[in-house]
């Protein structure tokens, strides 16, 4: 068996759609309510909705560090508590690292791939995913469930 996982690589936001470049610059501009004083390491995600809305989310940290939330699952919950039943259509994930470690773009840590995973399940319909740098470099996947493949999950598979 084989695993793979279909994405494109681009070197600049212009070489993607325009509605695509909006949602981008929503999640860059979540980045400025990111809560992280203990990683100094700020995440925006943005998704976009098939009924038009898109709502943005940052990470946010707390003292007790496990209590911190990422950007992708507070994106996915606003859009879920917001627009409910609504079916999303894109999520885009940037980040601002002030140490500079990282020029590339940064995948979701598992627990985002879990919860992006049952969001899925619930619209029965993948989501594409949108990873990016604040300077352009951007990776975009068809399915963002490539990322968690043999996943877990209570429902029948089908
Ligand atoms: N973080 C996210 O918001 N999304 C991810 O997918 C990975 C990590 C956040 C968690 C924490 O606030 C900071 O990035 C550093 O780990």
């Amino acid at each position: 068996m084989n695993i793979n996982i279909e994405l494109t690589e681009h070197s600049s936001h212009e070489e993607l759609s325009l509605k695509d470049q909006g949602l981008i610059a929503l999640a860059i501009n979540q980045l400025q309510t990111s809560h992280s004083p203990y990683s100094n390491f700020r995440v925006g995600a943005a998704v976009s909705l098939e009924n038009g809305d898109s709502w943005g989310g940052s990470n946010q940290e707390n003292s007790s560090y496990p209590v911190g939330i990422c950007a992708e699952r507070i994106a996915l919950s606003v859009a879920s508590t917001q627009s409910p039943g609504e079916i999303v259509d894109t999520i885009v994930v940037v980040y601002s690292d002030p140490r500079g470690v990282h020029n590339a773009p940064l995948a979701p840590c598992g627990m985002c791939r879990q919860a992006i995973r049952e969001q899925t399940y619930r619209q029965e319909k993948g989501i594409r995913m949108i990873l990016t740098t604040q300077h352009g470099e951007t990776l975009v996947l068809k399915n963002a469930d490539d990322l968690l493949p043999l996943s877990f999950t209570l429902e029948k598979s089908k």
